[in-house]
C-alpha cells in the first residue's frame, strides 16, 4: 500500500477546507488504498519563508520533519482553499521551502471554496508552481464548491455515494501515477 501525505493548506481560524482533508483520509483508509497522514499547515505554524531549507544553516526540527514526510511519501494530496482567485500564502510558503523533496512527486490537487465554482481558478497557478519545482502534478481535479454545505466538521460528505464515486476517479489517477513511478528503475 502506498503512503500518501495530505497537505491541509488553510491556516485560517474557523477554516472549512480541512473537512475535505479529513474526508480523503477516511476515504483512503476505509477503502484500504493507502496509509495516510495529514500534514496540517495550521498545526505546523511555519514562519514566513525566509530561505529554502537546503540553504538554511539551522533549520527547525519542524521544517526537517515536514521535509522528511514529503520525501518519504509516495504521493501527496494537496487540499487548498481559494483566496481571491489564488492559493493561500501558507501553501506557497512550503512549496518554496523544499526542492528535491518535490522532484517527480505525484501530487493531486483538490480545490475548495464556499462559492459555487469549487476553487477551480486556483488550479492553473498552483500547477504551474509545482511544475516549475519539478513535481509531477496529476491531471485530475476534485473541486469542492459550498464546502460548508457539502461536508460536515468531521469530513463526512452530505452525499456520500456521489462524493465517493467522484473521489474514486480522482484518487485512481493519483494511484496510477504512484504505481507508474514505482515501476521506473531510476
Ligand atoms: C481571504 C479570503 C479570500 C477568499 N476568496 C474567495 C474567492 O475568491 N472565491 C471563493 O469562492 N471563495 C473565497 N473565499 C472563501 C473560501 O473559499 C472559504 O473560506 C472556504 O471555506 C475555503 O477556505 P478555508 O479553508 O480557509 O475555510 C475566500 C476566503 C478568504 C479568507
Amino acid at each position: 500500500m502506498p503512503h500518501i501525505s495530505i497537505i491541509s493548506s488553510s491556516v485560517r481560524t474557523g477554516r472549512n477546507s480541512h473537512r475535505v482533508a479529513l474526508y480523503f483520509k477516511k476515504y483512503l483508509e476505509e477503502n484500504k488504498l493507502a496509509t495516510v497522514e495529514i500534514l496540517d499547515l495550521h498545526a505546523y505554524n511555519f514562519p514566513l519563508f525566509d530561505e529554502r531549507l537546503r540553504f538554511q544553516k539551522t533549520p527547525s526540527p519542524a521544517v526537517l520533519e515536514f521535509a522528511e514526510k514529503i520525501k518519504s511519501s509516495e504521493g501527496v494530496l494537496i487540499i487548498t482553499p481559494e483566496y481571491n482567485g489564488g492559493y493561500p500564502a501558507s501553501l506557497k510558503n512550503v512549496v518554496d521551502l523544499l526542492y528535491d523533496e518535490w522532484h517527480r512527486k505525484p501530487i493531486a490537487i483538490s480545490t475548495v471554496s464556499d462559492g459555487i465554482f469549487g476553487g477551480t481558478q486556483v488550479i492553473t497557478a498552483l500547477q504551474f508552481s509545482l511544475w516549475k519545482i519539478r513535481a509531477w502534478t496529476v491531471p485530475a481535479m476534485f473541486p469542492v464548491p459550498k464546502v460548508h454545505d457539502t461536508f460536515d466538521e468531521n469530513g463526512n460528505p452530505a452525499d456520500k455515494p456521489a462524493t465517493d464515486k467522484r473521489a474514486s476517479t480522482f484518487i485512481n489517477e493519483l494511484l496510477w501515477c504512484i504505481e507508474a513511478k514505482k515501476r521506473m528503475t531510476n
